[in-house]
């Protein structure tokens, strides 16, 4: 049996807090899409740690972890990672398995990334520069290498030759940065990389469910950033949704049980696009400020604005969300008003529904206010103990959207997690 856990809105929803908090009661934590461009943060005995590659159940003992074919991996990032989390006394190459699937962010992939970007000028995403859009190209494009063809020894002309096509590509950008360093750090990485266990992903993870054990899918970004269902253009490259978990990992639908939907308490994004809720004046600082909105990945400020059910209903619906968790709930014990946006008025009219290109259309939301907590939540240990104000804004969402929030994250620590038992 496998439950997904992913976020709901433009990534950074408290995904690895809330992974970490329920590994716990799972056999195998997977990750099944995106790279790199994911930062998910953790608290182990009160250190932060930052994961970007490696699932974040890692730290707890005798589970295991696994990075699925749909994921592309950077041998470096995951190098450096393994040592940070090594650091901790875990053993991966005991406890963390790839598959040979899985393709290779190569140092010209994160060089294509740069250029791609730069050649965008106004336009461009606002991508983390990892190398995920040109990795996912070449998945698509049938030239990628992946995991399993560093076993192979031919793998070196295979980099050499794709090397020289994406050498191709960066002069007609006109790229001129020496990546030198990088395929250094890349090779050497590698070799690292070979002494993880590489092995037949689908087969490694179905033998998992037919001995009766029970994975948690990890999603990286959120659901507004889906390669079909996001914000088209500005979205990653993978698919983010709970359908990506089949793909991601090599699992039949009928595997899936609980799909658990992160969402903030308001609502933040990273990098260009389309927001209707963003608060561009100090109500959207003072969210920056207290909620400490700063990108786990690139340390880019966060843009921050008030919920926005119109979205989270749609992700629900894509996703099959049966229970959300709401983080950061913390955070609005700072404001006296609150703010959810509960439809669109898209030129004039309103609706319930995401228009086709956000960006083009005159989006304004319409709000319903709410009053602020009526006392702090973050010293909460139990539903009894939150604010009654919380409580009320809890019951509008939950019947808006037809999913309950089941549990209230009241700050970043491993135990501020509380359940409403619904
Ligand atoms: P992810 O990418 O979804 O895992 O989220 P990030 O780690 O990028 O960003 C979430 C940030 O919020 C991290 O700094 C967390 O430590 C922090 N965080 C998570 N849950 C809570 C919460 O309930 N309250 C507060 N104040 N911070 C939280
Ligand atoms: P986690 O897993 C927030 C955003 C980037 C950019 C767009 C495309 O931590 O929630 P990419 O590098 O994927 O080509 O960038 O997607 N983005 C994220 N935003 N959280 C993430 O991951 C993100 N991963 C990518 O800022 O707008
Ligand atoms: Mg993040």
């Amino acid at each position: 049996m496998i439950d997904v856990l992913l976020g709901l809105q433009w990534g950074d929803e408290g995904k690895g807090k809330i992974v970490d908090y329920f590994a716990k009661d799972y056999d195998v934590v997977a990750r099944f899409q995106g790279g790199p461009n994911a930062g998910h943060t953790l608290y182990v005995a009160d250190k932060k740690i930052v994961l970007h590659q490696i699932p974040s159940g890692v730290f707890h003992t005798n589970k295991l972890n696994f990075i699925g074919n749909g994921v592309v991996l950077d041998p470096v990032v995951l190098k450096k990672e393994c040592d940070t989390v090594a650091s901790f006394g875990v053993d991966l190459k005991k406890t963390l398995f790839i598959a040979e699937r899985a393709h290779l962010i190569l140092p010209t992939h994160r060089a294509l990334d740069k250029a791609a970007e730069a050649s965008k000028g106004q336009q461009k995403i606002g991508s983390t520069l990892k190398g995920i859009s040109p990795t996912y190209m070449d998945k698509t494009g049938r030239n990628g290498l992946r995991v399993g063809d560093l076993l192979d020894k031919n793998f070196t002309t295979a980099y050499i030759k794709l090397r020289l096509k994406h050498q191709k590509l960066l002069d007609n950008y006109a790229f001129s940065d020496d990546i030198t360093a990088w395929e250094e750090e890349f090779f050497e990485a590698l070799e690292f990389l070979k002494q993880l266990n590489i092995v037949n992903g689908e087969s490694f993870i179905n033998k998992q469910l037919q001995a009766g054990k029970k994975v948690l899918a990890e999603g990286a970004q959120g659901s507004m950033l889906d390669i079909d269902f996001g914000t088209f253009p500005f979205v990653t490259s993978s698919n983010t949704i709970s359908a990506g978990v089949c793909s991601g990992l090599g699992v039949a639908p009928q595997k899936i049980r609980d799909v658990i939907g992160v969402t903030k308490a308001y609502c933040t994004r990273v990098g260009a696009g389309p927001f209707p809720t963003e608060l561009d004046n100090e109500v959207g600082e003072a969210l920056r400020k207290t909620g400490n909105e700063f990108g786990a990945t690139t340390g880019r400020p966060r843009r921050c604005g008030w919920i926005d059910l119109v979205a989270l209903k749609f992700a629900c619906m894509i996703n099959g969300v049966t229970s959300i968790v709401m983080t950061k709930a913390d955070v609005l014990d700072a404001f006296r008003e609150l703010e959810v946006c509960t439809a669109y008025k898209v030129n004039g009219k309103e609706t319930d529904e995401i228009p086709f290109r956000i960006d083009r259309q005159d989006v304004q939301p319409v709000y319903k206010k709410f009053a602020g907590w009526d006392k702090p939540s973050s010293a909460a240990k139990t539903a009894k103990e939150l604010p009654d104000t919380m409580t009320t804004y809890v019951n509008f969402i939950n019947q808006y959207l037809g999913v309950n929030i089941q549990y209230i994250s009241n700050g970043p620590g491993r135990d501020q997690l509380i359940s409403l038992g619904k």
